[in-house]
């Protein structure tokens, strides 16, 4: 078995980055939320380290997480992170206290005693940067601990057991802005834990093959397939998985972008030999959004009609056993984390999240383990060409939240989508595409006055957005040259009949959204 590291989740926000940085000291990891953790599962997992992640409680409250039992007697080093930390101290035999010193932000670690977790990154007398969070503090360490940095609030910054290779660090080495914070956690899973450093997408490749065909044995499986990138990742490995035992539908909404649905069936059907089934719904699709105008009606009914349409399609195949989604990383952890996602609905995103309960199917989720960039590195090791796996986000109600405040129409469609593929190939000609999140071009619901060879128009604005953004959450205007806003504005107005006005949206997220609606 690979060399493996649990990370045990308090429910901290950046317990995804403590994943990420093990995974690429070239090692595989895990997250399990405290309460989920036995001694039991522990021993079953076979971790050569585990790591215990920070979080919102308070080890002072009599209520507040506990670190598992069968954790510290399994005879694995253990880092303790932040309340790690403060939860490991308090359970061994020291105390944690609610500081006056609460540190935010970045701070200086005096380094005091070197440690296997420091070697070859910091020494002794340096004074380093690192980010903290916190309001609690250890004020007295457990027996056998010695203190090996402070900080100004926290005189137990970081501290060390070195013959039981247990470490704890009060600020957060995940985050990029403690900037030798990766140095540290490939010093605790390889100089520490002893694990190799094999880890490779190929190697994952192998492992979640063999994990899919173990799960659905001779069942037979049904995927949807909408031409992003992680639905089509899946399609591929489950098929080089099971074959034939895969069926991929794609549901055709009619709110695809030029010639993209014609890519989605060559790239399946012809390239791979997937047994693809393409319906094409876009009147049925269309006729319900006839005349609808409010953005969070067109993606209930877009979403309601995906499910009617898939369902009628698993019938007709006769069914399926299991549902394979493309479930990542961040949506797993959203979902079972402990302190809820969050509050207000901005925008009721559409997915098929309510598919599985209602077709009574098991789910097949090779992804679960994943972040974005490692699944586009495993779209690669499984031969999905690049355009497709470096392919930007596209939103499931498609160019439907592209026309905003207004019918959407055939005609709107086709002119959106030929502004849209004239943008986008500027883009790509540019050079710009792999430095930008997301780039579209929106049909405003505005007519506007222009002049074009002494004749007077009377067309569409539209407006161009592009954005950079490294999980969608937050997102920033592109800088684009005046010159290349000037190329595309031309290029659209002269060649799309429809469209007079070019505006580009220099609006970030917050306050804005990345889509119009
Ligand atoms: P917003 O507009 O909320 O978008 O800033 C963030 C990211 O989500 C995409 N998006 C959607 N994706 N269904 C989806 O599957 C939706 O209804 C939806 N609305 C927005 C958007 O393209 C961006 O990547």
């Amino acid at each position: 078995m690979t060399d493996r590291i649990l990370i045990i989740d308090f429910g901290s926000q950046f317990t995804q980055l403590i994943a990420r940085r093990v995974r690429e000291a070239g090692v595989y990891s895990e997250i399990h939320p405290f309460n989920k953790v036995t001694a039991e599962t522990v021993k079953e997992f076979g971790p050569k380290g585990i790591i215990l992640s920070g979080g919102p409680a308070s080890v002072t409250e009599a209520a507040s997480p506990r670190v598992p039992a069968g954790v510290f007697d399994h005879g694995v080093p253990i880092l303790g992170v932040c309340y790690g930390q403060q939860a490991m101290c308090a359970q061994l035999g020291g105390a944690v206290s609610t500081s006056d010193h609460r540190e935010f932000g970045r701070s200086f670690l005096q380094v005091e005693k070197n440690c296997a977790l420091f070697d070859g990154v910091w020494q002794v007398g340096g004074r380093e940067q690192v980010w903290m969070s916190h309001g609690d503090r250890v004020t007295a360490i457990p027996p056998g601990f010695s203190v090996v940095g402070q900080s100004e609030g926290a005189p137990f910054a970081a501290i060390a057991d070195e013959s039981r290779k247990m470490y704890g660090i009060q600020f957060h080495a995940e985050v990029v802005h403690t900037p030798d914070g990766a140095k540290l956690y490939s010093n605790f899973v390889h100089k520490i834990c002893g694990c190799a450093g094999d880890w490779t997408m190929a190697a994952f490749k192998e492992q979640a093959i063999q994990a899919v065909r173990q799960q659905v044995g001779s069942g037979r499986v049904i995927c949807g397939l909408s031409g992003g990138v992680d639905s089509s990742v899946v399609a591929v490995l489950l098929h080089e998985a099971i074959g034939d035992q895969l069926t991929c539908v794609y549901v055709d909404h009619g709110l695809m972008r030029a010639g993209e649905s014609e890519q989605v069936v060559s790239l399946f059907r012809d390239r791979f030999n997937i047994k693809l089934v393409h319906n094409d719904a876009s009147d049925l699709f269309l006729g319900k959004l006839a005349g609808k105008t409010d953005p969070e009606e067109k993606r209930k009914i877009i979403g309601a009609t995906f499910i009617d349409v898939f369902e009628a399609e698993a019938k007709k195949i006769g069914g399926a056993d299991f549902l394979a989604q493309g479930t990542l990383y961040p949506d797993v952890i959203e979902s079972v984390s402990f302190t809820g996602g969050p509050s207000v609905t901005i925008k009721s995103h559409h997915n098929v999240g309510g598919l599985p309960a209602r077709m009574n199917m098991k789910l097949v989720e090779p992804l679960r383990e994943l972040f974005k960039d490692e699944v586009r590195a495993l779209g690669r090791e499984l031969g999905l060409p690049d355009e497709m796996v470096g392919r930007h986000p596209f939103p499931g109600p498609g160019l439907a939240i592209r026309i905003p405040g207004q019918e959407i129409t055939r005609e709107k469609l086709d002119i959106l989508r030929a502004a849209d593929a004239i943008y986008l190939q500027e883009i790509r000609n540019a050079g710009l595409y792999d430095a930008i999140w997301q780039a579209f071009v929106v049909l405003l619901p505005v007519r506007t006055v222009g002049v074009m060879g002494d004749g007077r128009t009377y067309d569409y604005a539209c407006a161009i957005r592009a954005v950079t953004s490294t999980d969608g959450m937050t997102a920033d205007f592109y800088p684009f040259p005046h010159e290349f806003l000037g190329r595309v504005a031309t290029r659209i107005i002269n060649e799309v009949r429809g469209i007079n006005r070019v505006t580009y949206d220099i609006t970030s997220k917050p306050p804005g959204t990345i889509e119009w609606e």
